[in-house]
């Protein structure tokens, strides 16, 4: 060997260390014929010619390690299939570790080459990686609830609105047979949690007036889906929450707002969102108007089914009520306020959260404000 291939080695045989890699011969029974330094440091001991493979294994890989051997001996075997295997690894210590093995017949002889990676440390930093990104999660989620805390807190009379919103909507997703694999669930969620937050900028004198609201003072809180999509447009959520604040007063028929959108523009969660809205809405007191019983939040929407409200939504509402969908009337029923005899406080499942937070509606002065059909929110 030369003074410079002699370097080179040690360069490579540096680098095979530094990323974990060894490798070593095998004959078709099994037993080491040769293997690398780098294997040494792996097993942490030198790893002995003569050696069986499955004493570098742990026992459970036994058969795996057989049924490989077999397949190296049968010709016929996809050369594909002998690359990229998982196995268990055994240090001299009894430790094992998981490594990556490709594994090739060398060509004209009873031996076969394994190339041997140590994936300890690419799974350690894949679970790091997902600790910390189920930890961001957390924390994204733990915002979102406070920030929705901070607008029941200027609206009392919603307190607890947009929880029940966002449990109901889940509900019906849920029903819909949704699952979480786009993220639309967690958008739907996050998104009703926070769907009202424009009410930030609208004075509480508003908000809390009992009675007939002028047409100037609707009409500064109905900037609320704006002025909440304009608070929270930057944030990169990665799932639809921005589109569930904006349009979750649109209606399918285009005679919502802001921006009377219809049909196919109304998002799939909005569509979801906005019955469940409607449904806690129109059961609950508002301070210019009083709570409807259920039938009449349900005969609402059975009304707008497929014109102003997403029918296959109307339709699981149908279904839970009835009690024949899997998150069952039983689940829902209380965190419907009419329902629950406006006393979710007791029964609904942020009991705990709602009990100081929820006061008793103020004597109306004037007539009620019967609200238009498609107005039941703001
Ligand atoms: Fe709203």
């Amino acid at each position: 060997m030369t003074a410079e291939s002699d370097a080179t080695g040690v360069a490579l045989e540096a680098a095979l260390g530094s990323v974990r890699i060894g490798v070593l011969t095998v004959d078709l029974d099994g037993y080491v014929r040769s293997s690398s330094p780098g294997l040494d440091r792996m097993f942490e001991a030198p790893v002995v010619v003569g050696t069986h493979v499955t004493e570098l294994a742990p026992e459970e890989d036994a058969d795996r390690i057989a049924s490989v051997l077999s397949a190296l001996a049968d010709e016929g075997t996809d050369p594909d299939s002998l690359k990229r295997l998982r196995f268990g690894a055994r240090k001299a210590s009894g430790r094992t570790f998981p490594v990556m093995v490709n594994v090739e017949r060398i060509e004209g002889s009873d031996l076969s080459v394994a190339v041997v990676r140590d994936l300890s440390q690419l799974l350690e930093a894949q679970d790091r990686a997902l600790s910390a990104e189920r930890r961001s999660q957390s924390v994204l989620v733990q915002l979102v609830q406070g920030l929705s805390t901070a607008v029941e807190f200027r609206d009392p009379y919603t307190a607890g609105h947009q929880h029940r919103v966002a449990d109901i909507a889940l509900a019906i997703a849920d029903t819909l047979g949704w699952d979480d694999e786009s993220g639309m669930w967690q958008g739907l969620f996050l998104g009703c949690l926070i769907h009202d937050i424009g009410k930030l900028y609208v004075p509480s004198s508003i908000l809390n007036r009992p009675g007939r609201l002028s047409g100037l003072e609707m009409g500064l809180i109905r900037e609320h889906p704006v002025t909440g999509y304009q608070t929270i447009e930057h944030v990169d959520f990665g799932v639809p929450v921005a589109a569930v604040v904006r349009q979750h007063h649109e209606r399918l028929d285009g005679s919502g707002y802001p921006d009377h959108l219809s049909g196919g523009e109304v998002q799939p969660c909005v569509r979801i969102a906005a019955v469940a809205d409607v449904l806690e809405a129109m059961t609950s007191h508002r301070p210019y108007r009083p709570a409807k019983p259920v039938d009449a939040a349900l005969a609402e929407l059975v009304a707008g089914r497929g014109s102003r409200y997403d029918g296959e939504a109307v339709d699981a509402v149908v279904l839970l009520l009835d009690g024949a969908a899997p998150a069952s009337a039983e689940a829902l029923l209380p965190l419907i306020p009419a329902q629950a005899g406006q006393d979710y406080a007791a029964q609904g499942p942020f009991a705990d959260r709602n009990r100081d937070a929820v006061p008793e509606p103020r004597a109306r002065q004037e007539q009620p404000q019967q609200p238009t059909s498609t107005d039941y929110g703001p």
